[in-house]
């Protein structure tokens, strides 16, 4: 029998109920059902699979259709390159910020909202607030891509403005959606923009193009824990301002 008030049921009734508005209920659980995936198979991604995502998520829209998007598809050797020199950049405590993703002040309620997916995310790691070594540990998972076969880098041009940004992100939506109707998932993954100088350096991006983000591609390993994590959302009337 299935536990009406357990709030994984609530959130399955609730996406029944949303559901129910979409004449085509395949993308909305497309969408839904997205998330951040932190452990995959080793198995490959076809190159025809993912150069077809890239076709698919190149619909996104963009101001005056500038297209402003560039994509690093890394892989093998140079995959392999990346993880070893990232990582050894955060071993040896170096950092080289491609830009500020965070404001210096962070109010309420995002603070408490990045608190809480953090505290969720190290309590299945099994990491204590005050284990150092435990969040470097997890941290570095990052840099090898979460065993992910595959990485994405999104880059565009530094004199590029706000709006070149706002275009890359909905490129970038695109990818996670038609990546998951491949039967494949993602982890969207500024944590490179950290080390974006070694990022930089290995992919060979020139500096008049600025490092926006990076994605891990694969096949999700359901046996990792870290896949275990729910992330909750606000309420629609929460964030939405009605003007009638
Ligand atoms: C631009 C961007 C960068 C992100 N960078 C990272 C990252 O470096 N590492 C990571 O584990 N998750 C990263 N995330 C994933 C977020 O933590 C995640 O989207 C959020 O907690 C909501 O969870 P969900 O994606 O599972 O719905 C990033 C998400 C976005 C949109």
């Amino acid at each position: 029998m299935t536990d009406t008030h357990s709030p994984e049921s609530a959130v399955q009734t609730n996406r029944e109920a949303a559901a129910s508005h979409f004449c085509d209920r395949a993308t909305f659980t497309i969408v839904a059902e997205r998330r951040s995936v932190r452990g995959f198979k080793a198995d490959p991604v076809d190159d025809s699979t993912i150069d077809a995502i890239l076709a698919g998520a190149s619909r996104a829209p963009s101001a005056q259709n500038m297209q402003p998007w560039r994509v690093h598809v890394v892989t093998g050797k140079t995959k392999d390159l990346l993880t070893e020199e990232v990582s050894s950049a955060v071993l040896r405590g170096e950092r080289s910020d491609e830009y500020n993703y965070l404001p210096e002040k962070i109010v309420e309620p995002y603070l408490a909202r990045r608190r809480k997916v953090g505290l969720d995310l190290f309590a299945i790691y099994g990491i204590d607030r005050d284990d150092i070594d435990g969040r470097t540990r997890a941290y570095l998972r990052n840099f090898a891509f979460f065993g992910a076969p595959l990485g994405l880098f999104f880059v565009i041009e530094r004199t590029m403005s706000q709006g070149a940004w706002l275009d890359c992100g909905a490129f970038m939506q695109n990818v996670m959606i038609l990546a998951r109707a491949a039967g494949l998932e993602t982890c969207p993954q500024q944590s490179w923009c950290d080390h974006g100088a070694v990022v930089h350096r290995v992919l060979g991006i020139p500096e008049d193009q600025i490092l926006v983000s990076g994605m891990a591609v694969g096949f999700m390993d359901a046996e990792v824990a870290a896949n275990r994590l729910r992330t909750e959302r606000a309420p629609v009337e929460e964030f939405t301002i009605r003007h009638r």
